[in-house]
């Protein structure tokens, strides 16, 4: 929708953003460009197109226009300028930390973030002299400065991490790391974009799991790393086509069908995860619940304060004394809750994930591990039904 002014609320540019109806036949969806080849009428042509590569279509693997359209449709929702589109959060993740970071330089990276992003840092990383120091989500300003060193370059933060739901203070974080000529990295799918804008609050590269909200059905897999600065955006393009990660154009188009349902499908799964914390937390079964928008959360005031509301996905905790084997007889009989990963589809989940296996840098305070929950579109009603016999199963 090029020739009118930008709408100025966000959800009318969910509904907006990266259409061209003009140049597609009057078309409403940008179509889906398959494309290796392309090709030019003169050497010139192909010379401009060469010398504008990240900007103009090129070659298959720089992306089609389904990728541009889906690029320019995430860079608005999450406030950027530019995003790049690669075919998976994880790559979304791998992308950006190799964009910033060369060997014996080092990141930081917190210790709540999506256990395989400490393990790319850790492992990955380390093979090409990068090291990485996990930090506890919730540290204080002077214990992440005594942290940093002369070659940290990165700070890796995840709010809130997709486990254990800690909201960490991004903006005194971005302020620790700026100061010591460090970037932030931070993993944004868990607002979707959509209640928490990555640059109001100091970060440099957001990163989104488009595979979760974003494409919303459980059905493809897509990444995202939205910036604001035109030099980060080429060494992210220039690690992305250098690694060959390109999104699949109808994987794009998922993703921008996804985008257009966002601002309905966003406010149900926050309003259903509510309702089922709030049930949970009043059941003597459990003993807490990890749901940002509840005090019972650490760092719930952070969340208060820097975001606009929550997604689908939380954790709660039993009380001491449950055996795997009780919670395998809850889970097990469970009849509207799949177990499986991922998040962010329209269908609620259950998983359980011990965060003594991940953790390295503080105790988890709970005998239990965590139960996580994505609330999805069912009636709230029936969910909260088929918690209630799985709870009364723990004790059967
Ligand atoms: C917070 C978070 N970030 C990134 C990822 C990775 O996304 P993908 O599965 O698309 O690689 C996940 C996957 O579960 C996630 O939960």
């Amino acid at each position: 929708m090029k020739k009118t002014a930008p709408p100025k609320h966000q959800d009318t540019r969910l509904t907006t953003s990266g259409r061209d109806p003009e140049r597609n036949h009057g078309i409403v969806n940008p179509p889906v460009y398959h494309a290796s080849t392309v090709t030019f009428p003169t050497v010139r042509a192909l010379h401009d197109a060469r010398e504008h590569r990240f900007d103009t279509v090129y070659y298959g693997r720089f992306g089609t226009p389904t990728t541009f359209a889906f690029e320019e449709a995430v860079a608005d929702l999450e406030e950027g300028r530019r995003s790049v589109a690669v075919p998976s959060g994880m790559a979304a993740i791998a992308v950006s930390l190799m964009s910033v970071l060369h060997a014996g330089e080092h990141v930081l990276v917190s210790d709540n973030v999506y256990y395989p992003t400490l393990s790319f840092c850790q492992g990955f990383l380390r093979k090409f002299g990068v090291e990485a120091t996990p930090f506890p989500p919730m540290a204080g300003a002077d214990e992440l400065r005594a942290l940093m060193r002369p070659e940290t370059k990165a700070v890796f933060c995840e709010a809130p991490g997709s486990i254990t739901f800690e909201v960490q203070d991004i903006p005194m974080i971005a302020d620790v790391a700026h100061a010591a000529g460090a970037l932030v990295l931070m993993d944004n799918t868990w607002s979707a974009g959509y209640h928490f804008k990555p640059f109001r609050h100091g970060v440099d590269i957001s990163i989104q799991a488009a595979t979760k909200y974003i494409v919303g059905h459980s059905d493809a897999m897509l990444g995202a790393v939205t910036v604001t600065d035109a030099d980060l955006h080429t060494r992210l393009k220039t690690t992305q086509v250098g690694m060959g990660y390109s999104a699949a154009p109808d994987d794009c188009y998922l993703g921008i069908r996804g985008l257009r349902s966002l601002a309905a499908r966003l406010p149900r799964h926050e309003a259903t995860g509510l309702k089922l914390a709030d049930w949970l937390a009043g059941r003597p079964e459990v003993k807490t619940v990890l749901h940002p928008a509840l005090e019972s959360c650490p760092g719930h005031e952070i969340w208060k304060r820097d975001f606009t509301g929550a997604s689908g996905l939380f954790g709660f905790v039993l009380r001491d004394g449950y055996s795997p084997d009780d919670r395998a007889r809850m889970l097990d009989g469970m009849e509207l809750f799949a177990m499986g990963y991922s998040w962010g589809g329209f269908e609620s989940l259950i998983i359980e994930s011990d965060p003594r296996t991940m953790r390295t840098t503080h105790d988890w305070p709970h005998e239990q591990p965590v139960l996580r929950i994505h609330a999805g579109m069912e009636d709230p009603d029936d969910l909260i039904a088929d918690l209630d016999a799985g709870l009364r199963r723990l004790s059967a």
